[in-house]
Parts: C-alpha cells; sequence; structure tokens
C-alpha cells in the first residue's frame, strides 16, 4: 500500500474513489482478510480454528485485547459480562414508546444511542476505565436489547436474563422462553448459534465498521459509534442481506416460476432484481464463512428434522449459479448470508431478527476496531475529500 495521507497537503492533489475500492482508511492489527484465496484470520488464527475451538466471548477477547484469553482472564471476561445483563429499569420503558411493529434494528440503534444517557461516564473516551466498562456493558445488554426488540414485536412479556446461563443459553431464552413456561435450551441451537455469532465477529474496514471508527474518530463515545454502526448495518447490501435473502427465497417459492427463471431475471438485470447473498466487495473467489454456514445449515435442520423447502431453494440456486458463465465471470459466489437467513428461521427467529443477530455478532469486532482507533495516537479525524461538480462562481441574480 502507498502511503498517500499527505498528498492533497504537499502537492493540492487528490484522488477519487468511489466506494473506497482502492483505498486503506486505515492500519489495522486485528483482521486479515485474503479476498483472491479466500483466507480470513482473526489476529492471526484462522477462522476455521476458530469456528472448531471457540466461543463467542473467547474471540471477543481475542480480537479486543489481541491474545487469547488465559481460561481464568476468560472466566473472569463471562463473569463481568453475565454482571451487566440488566438493562436500567427506566431504559425498559424505552421500548413501549415504540411502536410494536417497528423494524427490530431501529429499536437496537436507538436503544444502543440511549445506552450514553444511562453511562453518561462513557462520554470520556480517554479514560481506560470507562472504554473498559462500557465494553462489558454493550456485550452484556446488547442481546438483552435485541431480544426485548423481538418480544415487543410478539406482544410478550420481556424476560429478566438467566444469569445462571452462558452467553448465548441466555440469549435463547430470552427470546424463547416465556414468563408461563420453564425453557429449556437445546444445546444444538445454543451451539450452531455461538458458531454463527463468532463467524461475523470482524471483517475488517466494512461499511459499518468504517462507520463506527469515522464516527469514533470525532471522538464520539462507543456506544454512539456502535449506534452508527448498526444503522450501517442495516441495508440489504450490508447485513440486511441475510433478511434479504430468505425474502428472495421465499418469493422464489410463491412465484412458482422456478430457480432457472430467476436466474435469468437476474441476469437481465430487472430492476430490483439481485441474487440476494450473492457476491462480495473482498471475497472474489468463495467465501470461507459461507462453507462453515452452509455445514451449520445442514446440522441444524437435521437436528430438528425439519424439511425446509427454502434450503432446497437455496442449494439449488447455488447450483445454477455456480455453473452459470455470468456469475463466474463476475466472481459472485455465496457470502455469509447466504445460509444464515435459513438456520435463523429453523432455529425460531422471525426474519426481521436475522440483521439483530449478525449485529450481535459483529459487536466485538466494532468495540475492538473502536478501541484500536481510540488508542492510537496517529488516529485523526475522518474527513474525506470531494471532487465538485457545481457551478462555477455565479453572481446573484438583481431582483
Ligand atoms: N446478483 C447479481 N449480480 C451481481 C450481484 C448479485 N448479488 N453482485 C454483484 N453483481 C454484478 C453487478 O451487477 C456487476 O455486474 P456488471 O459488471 O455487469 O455491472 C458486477 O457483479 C460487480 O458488482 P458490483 O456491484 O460492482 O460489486 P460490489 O463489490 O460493489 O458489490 C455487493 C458487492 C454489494 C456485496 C454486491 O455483490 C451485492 O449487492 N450483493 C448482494 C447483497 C449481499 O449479499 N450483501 C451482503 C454482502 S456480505 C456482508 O455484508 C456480510
Amino acid at each position: 500500500a502507498i502511503d498517500i495521507s499527505s498528498l492533497s497537503r504537499q502537492t493540492g492533489l487528490n484522488t477519487l474513489d468511489g466506494g473506497f475500492v482502492n483505498t486503506a482508511a486505515t492500519k489495522s492489527s486485528i483482521t486479515y482478510i485474503d479476498g483472491d484465496a479466500g483466507i480470513l484470520r482473526y489476529r492471526g488464527y484462522a477462522i476455521e480454528d476458530i469456528a472448531a475451538n471457540s466461543t463467542y466471548l473467547e474471540v471477543a477477547w481475542l480480537l479486543i485485547y489481541g491474545e487469547l484469553p488465559s481460561p481464568s482472564e476468560l472466566a473472569a471476561f463471562d463473569e463481568k459480562v453475565r454482571r451487566h445483563t440488566l438493562l436500567h429499569e427506566d431504559m425498559r420503558h424505552l421500548f413501549d414508546a415504540l411502536p410494536h411493529n417497528a423494524h427490530p434494528m431501529s429499536v437496537l440503534s436507538s436503544a444502543v444511542s440511549a445506552l450514553s444517557t444511562y453511562y453518561q461516564d462513557s462520554l470520556d473516551v480517554h479514560d481506560p476505565e470507562q472504554v473498559e466498562i462500557s465494553t462489558i456493558r454493550l456485550l452484556a445488554k446488547l442481546p438483552v436489547i435485541a431480544a426485548y426488540a423481538h418480544k415487543k414485536s410478539l406482544g410478550q412479556a420481556f424476560l429478566y436474563p438467566d444469569n445462571s446461563l452462558s452467553f448465548v443459553d441466555n440469549f435463547l431464552k430470552l427470546n424463547f422462553g416465556t414468563m408461563a413456561e420453564p425453557y429449556q435450551v437445546n444445546p444444538v441451537l445454543s451451539k450452531a448459534l455461538d458458531r454463527l455469532l463468532i463467524l461475523h465477529e470482524d471483517h475488517e474496514q466494512n461499511a459499518s465498521t468504517s462507520t463506527v471508527r469515522l464516527v469514533g474518530s470525532t471522538e464520539a463515545n462507543i456506544f454512539a459509534s456502535v449506534s452508527a454502526g448498526i444503522n450501517a448495518l442495516y441495508g440489504p447490501l450490508h447485513g440486511g442481506a441475510n433478511e434479504a435473502v430468505l425474502k428472495m427465497l421465499g418469493e422464489i417459492k410463491a412465484s412458482g416460476e422456478g430457480v432457472a427463471k430467476f436466474v435469468e431475471r437476474v441476469k437481465n438485470k430487472e430492476e430490483g432484481v439481485r441474487l440476494m447473498g450473492f457476491g462480495h466487495r473482498v471475497y472474489k473467489n468463495f467465501d470461507p464463512r459461507a462453507r462453515l454456514v452452509k455445514e451449520s445449515a445442514d446440522e441444524v435442520l437435521q437436528s430438528l428434522g425439519i424439511q425446509d423447502d427454502l434450503l432446497d431453494i437455496a442449494k439449488e440456486l447455488e447450483a445454477v449459479a455456480l455453473a452459470d458463465d455470468y456469475f463466474i465471470s463476475r466472481k459472485l459466489y455465496p457470502n455469509v448470508d447466504f445460509y444464515t437467513g435459513v438456520i435463523y428461521k429453523a432455529m425460531g427467529f422471525p426474519s426481521r431478527m436475522f440483521t439483530p443477530l449478525f449485529a450481535i455478532g459483529r459487536l466485538p469486532g466494532w468495540i475492538a476496531q473502536w478501541r484500536e482507533m481510540n488508542d492510537d495516537p496517529a488516529t485523526k479525524i475522518g474527513r474525506p475529500q470531494q471532487v465538485y461538480t457545481g457551478p462555477p462562481l455565479r453572481a446573484w441574480p438583481q431582483r
């Protein structure tokens, strides 16, 4: 990479790079991706090894602090996160003010933004103790906020977190438990969800992470920065793709037109018709996360004894697209979101909860990247240049 950060100051020149296709905005030691080779590593560890051997909170520690935790460090971290799961009682009432049919991503970003009204100490971004406690609060409370958004959409009472449970089991109970009956966590679901969350934990300078860094570069607190990241994730070209995939599969099924016909419409670039869950800005051969997710899809559906037509349509769509020159020549392959929706649906989540699940997954990455930026004395406020295309100076009209 060529460092051109002072080019404009020295020469008056600047570069135009829409979508930041060729421009690195930062150095980072957190995540390594080789898009051509389909390689993803967190802090040097291969995603395949991490997914097979770790847990969400252990990976969160790795991303945030740079090394794997010792067993006692992990136990203490887990215990701290459990202790901070409760939302302030007033904050529970924040949900009452929102419409029951609000999209949970809007609820999530509003509630995360509101955390800085309850924890005003977080405003001091240069106090390491405040950064630390804000980190724990975010990790502990985001799943609870997401579960409450879900419960609200169902018109069901919110449950209090059960801190005797692990991070993922607690989350499942908050979503699927009721006041009326005891809730038994299915270990297959718990393991699969943990794995999916791990696969989403970081992905270097994607749109939402770049947003978190950009907002954070103004020295805005971590809640405000993460709330902005949640809004960036909401869009269907980013985190919203998992919800969009399921909608697409449902529409293919309902239309009865068949997969081949749908693929033709994609290739003809009919307005608004894209193969959602396909393509990636960085991966141009395969997305290593997509392989692992596909394995999970088969495992979860088999263990739950679910036969889902949408999974069959997804597999057929993948097979047709991967054999088609249109997709091959454009290097379009399934991305991480292609199969996640099918799994989340089998677990019982409504499609509107898919992107909030992505947000919970991505949270440790946002935190790690925000902290890396905040700790780096070389950080400058993010302020892109533009190429002006408007009129030159005009005389104000005599009226
Ligand atoms: N379906 C059909 N055609 C596609 C798709 C797709 N999903 N993605 C890209 N293309 C085509 C484009 O039409 C373009 O074709 P052209 O050269 O004939 O004009 C070519 O492939 C290059 O596409 P770009 O849009 O320039 O690629 P870019 O890198 O900007 O976009 C993106 C990447 C946004 C992910 C895109 O592939 C897409 O929209 N995919 C569907 C949405 C999706 O799954 N998003 C999730 C991304 S992963 C994540 O956030 C976790």
